[in-house]
């Protein structure tokens, strides 16, 4: 990944551009996701000897705490970068497309999905292949962005780029469905849905809110050429400041997750 925004080549006006991750980047922007992911663990609640496949691994540390208790887990995620980085980790994963997983049918007991199904932006072939992998009985434990999702990053990100000729619908990366929309989709891929809510969730940022757009925004900052990326990040900088600044400086990001426990049919 580059140095600046992770892009190479300063792509500019051509439409989406795939998510680079640097894991230096991602463990000093980014720290806050697996450790606001910890409720899922509870609710995975993972056996000793049960295999359990984590999707959108990232650097692999809920993964990593997921085995904490002998489960035997593996990874997939699309990045080389964070893949790497949880194989560092010791961590069986690999770079795979959760849209075809790399594993025979009925091969986990359980899988498991922090903060990287809203990257998916098809869920059906996701859901599909979770559902194909999973054992008869077998759970999947989930949080995704839910509607609403970064509304106030995403508006004050359509204004400058709309101030800029460019529509940000060209750019958006990400899929964040309603609880129904969700459930449907859960359901249709043959899931019977235990529990499924949408719920707030004010993040608090580890730094500046230009950190996180250059973490997690690298679409919407890749429309404009590398030299006019900075005065893009300022300008949406200064509209979110009354919003999501608080008294004291920190800044946080209006986060909303919808949040699922669904079972796989017993036979
Ligand atoms: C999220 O986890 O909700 C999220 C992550 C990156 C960009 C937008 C939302």
């Amino acid at each position: 990944m580059g140095d600046t925004l992770g892009i190479a080549g300063g792509h500019a006006g051509d439409g989406p551009v795939a998510q680079h991750w640097n894991p230096e980047r991602y463990q000093r922007e980014a720290g806050f996701v697996a450790e606001l992911g910890r409720p899922l663990l509870d609710l995975l609640a993972p056996q000793a000897g049960e295999r359990i496949l984590d999707l959108g691994c990232g650097d692999g540390r809920l993964t990593q705490e997921a085995a904490a208790g002998g489960a035997r887990l593996t990874g997939v995620d699309l990045s080389p970068q964070l893949v790497a980085a949880a194989r560092g980790r010791g961590l069986d994963v690999q770079v795979a497309d959760a849209a075809a997983l790399p594993y025979p049918d009925a091969s986990f007991d359980a899988v498991l999905s922090n903060a990287a199904l809203h990257w998916m932006t098809e869920p059906e072939p996701v859901l599909g292949e979770v559902a194909r992998v999973l054992k008869p009985g077998g759970r999947f434990v989930g949080e995704l962005g839910g509607a609403g999702n970064v509304a106030a990053i995403v508006g004050a990100i359509a204004n400058a780029l709309a101030q800029r000729g460019i529509e940000v619908t060209r750019a958006y990366p990400w899929y964040f469905p309603t609880p129904a929309q969700y459930r449907a989709q859960l359901e249709a891929a043959g899931f019977t849905v235990g529990s499924l809510d949408r719920f707030a969730r004010p993040t608090d940022l580890p730094a500046d809110i230009s950190g996180w757009l250059a973490t997690f925004a690298e679409s919407f900052l890749a429309q404009v050429p590398a030299d006019a990326r900075d005065q893009l990040v300022d300008d949406i900088r200064t509209a979110l400041e009354p919003s999501l600044r608080t008294p004291d400086g920190r800044w946080v990001a209006d986060y909303v997750r919808v949040r699922f426990v669904v079972h796989k049919a017993a036979t």
